[in-house]
């Protein structure tokens, strides 16, 4: 027995330096092991983390079809209103396709209101986190003490258009003529306003890009057509947006919620592949010159990529993303910043110079709309890469030249020049579309006499 379990112990112990020499390896591979497990384990952790925190907002249709349906219920309630709840929360007319986009609360997805592709926006779900109209309250007050005090039409214009000029940083005293839709239909109708209506105009007068396109509404067709709204949601024409992984083209096929492959569908997407590019980039010029001469203050955008920008199905640009769009006196505001060099001046795509007498940043934008543009979205259009065999063809290098030529375009450079630049640059496009139009037409026939042998 002693024996035996001295032997067990002296295998034991002699196991133990052969195993110890084993442990020592296999420590050493354990350690391994354990520090990758517990390193991945960190990892996933953080990764989780991260996911939960950023993505907690993460797009789904079963989120989104419960805030449509926390509207309906605060429509129901006569909480809120719009031209759109009836269609959404009664007779079923809008249709929910899909969800595009949250992020910080914003909400953004796809719908069919009676047909039409459109797409639902608000800044924030709930329709009890926006800011209550303190008139209402001020109303309440008056109508408890007895004397129902009503909000007439004007008073809701002057409190409107403050609100518009407050979150488009307009000074006060420039003209800044509302939507002339609206002032029109507040001002035919001589009633007054229910609780319901003004609440929802204020939630949506609080969603500044909402101010945006509907004070650019009847100006201007290179920002998305707001169709109705309902509470806090409002509905826009449904694009086909650009996208940060396919900085070439757009895609029209986006332009149909449910894709349904036709013969037509087809024959339009062969048809426009092709020439699309100079007619957008056609377009694009067109938008430029519009922000800049066309309205009272100039308009800066100041975050330029294709994610930002769509195109409708007749190929016009719209601007989508206009939380960084500024007019020109809120720009000045934005520049005028203490700096010690240039770099201080650098807005996302707006710049100005730094005075190192003042240390201060000119008000003055440096570079333009166009320049960024052809920087940031023509040259990689243009690039001799993306145009393949074509590249060659002296259209095409002259287009090249001039794309970058616009895209270094420095502020210094005097006006007679830049709208050189623009003139050579939109020539150059306009020959371009009639050169392809041309080659397809060729083709077409060729097409034609094909069929015609074949038959
Ligand atoms: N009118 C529209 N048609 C199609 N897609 C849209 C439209 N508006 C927005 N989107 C999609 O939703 C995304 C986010 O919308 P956007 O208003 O640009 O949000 P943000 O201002 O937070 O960037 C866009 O990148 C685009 O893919
Ligand atoms: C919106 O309201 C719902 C129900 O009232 C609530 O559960 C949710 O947390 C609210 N969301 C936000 C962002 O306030
Ligand atoms: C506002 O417009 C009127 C006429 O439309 C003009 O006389 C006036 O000078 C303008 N005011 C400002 C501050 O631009
Ligand atoms: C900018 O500089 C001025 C003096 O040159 C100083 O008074 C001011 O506080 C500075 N502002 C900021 C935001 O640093």
């Amino acid at each position: 027995m002693r024996r035996f379990l001295r032997g067990a112990l002296g295998s034991a112990g002699g196991g133990c330096v052969l195993r110890w020499l084993g442990v020592k390896v296999c420590r050493r591979s354990v350690l391994v092991v354990v520090l990758v497990w517990l390193v991945s384990w960190l990892f996933l952790n953080s990764l989780v983390f991260v996911h939960r925190n950023m993505f907690s907002d993460f797009c789904t249709d079963d989120k989104s079809k419960q805030i449509l349906q926390r509207v309906c219920n605060d429509y129901h309630q006569g909480v809120l209103t719009g031209d759109l709840c009836e269609d959404l929360c009664v007779s079923g007319q809008v249709e929910y396709k899909r969800c595009l986009y949250y992020e910080n609360g914003k909400k953004v997805m796809a719908a069919n209101w009676r047909g039409v592709p459109v797409v639902l926006k608000s800044k924030l779900e709930n329709f009890s986190s926006y800011e209550a109209l303190a008139l209402l309250d001020y109303q309440d007050a008056a109508g408890g003490a007895g004397g129902e005090e009503e909000l007439s039409p004007l008073d809701v214009i002057f409190y409107a258009t403050l609100e518009i000029k407050n979150s488009l940083g307009l000074e006060t005293g420039t003209n800044l003529t509302l939507p002339r839709l609206w002032g029109q239909r507040l001002k035919e109708k001589e009633r007054t306003y229910s609780r319901a209506e003004l609440a929802s105009l204020w939630a949506l007068l609080q969603q500044e890009e909402y101010t945006f396109l509907r004070v650019l509404q009847d100006l201007t067709h290179h920002v998305a057509k707001i169709l109705g709204s309902c509470g806090h949601f409002y509905a826009v024409e449904f694009l086909a947006a650009g996208h940060a992984w396919d900085q070439h083209i757009f895609s029209l096929e986006e332009l149909s919620l449910n894709p349904s492959p036709s013969p037509w569908s087809r024959r339009e997407r062969r048809l426009t592949a092709r020439d699309m590019v100079p007619r957008v980039a056609l377009s694009f010029l067109e938008m430029v010159e519009h922000f800049e001469n066309d309205f009272a203050h100039r308009l800066h955008l100041c975050d330029i990529k294709p994610e930002n920008f769509a195109i409708r199905k007749d190929l016009t640009v719209v601007a989508i993303d206009v939380d960084m769009a500024f007019f020109e006196p809120k720009m000045r505001d934005i520049l005028e910043q203490n700096c010690s060099s240039d770099n201080d001046c650098n807005f996302f795509d707006c710049v100005s110079k730094c005075d190192k007498i003042k240390n201060r940043c000119g008000s003055n934008r440096k570079n333009s709309n166009l320049q960024v543009i052809c920087e940031k979205i023509f040259r990689s259009w243009f690039s001799p890469t993306l145009l393949g065999e074509k590249a060659g063809f002296p259209l095409q290098v002259e287009l090249q030249r001039a794309v970058q030529e616009c895209g270094e375009m420095d502020s210094g450079e005097d006006t007679g020049r830049r709208r050189a630049v623009r003139q050579q640059l939109r020539g150059l496009l306009m020959e371009l579309i009639l050169e392809d139009a041309g080659s397809q037409e060729v083709q077409e026939r060729k097409r034609h006499v094909h069929t015609a042998l074949n038959f």
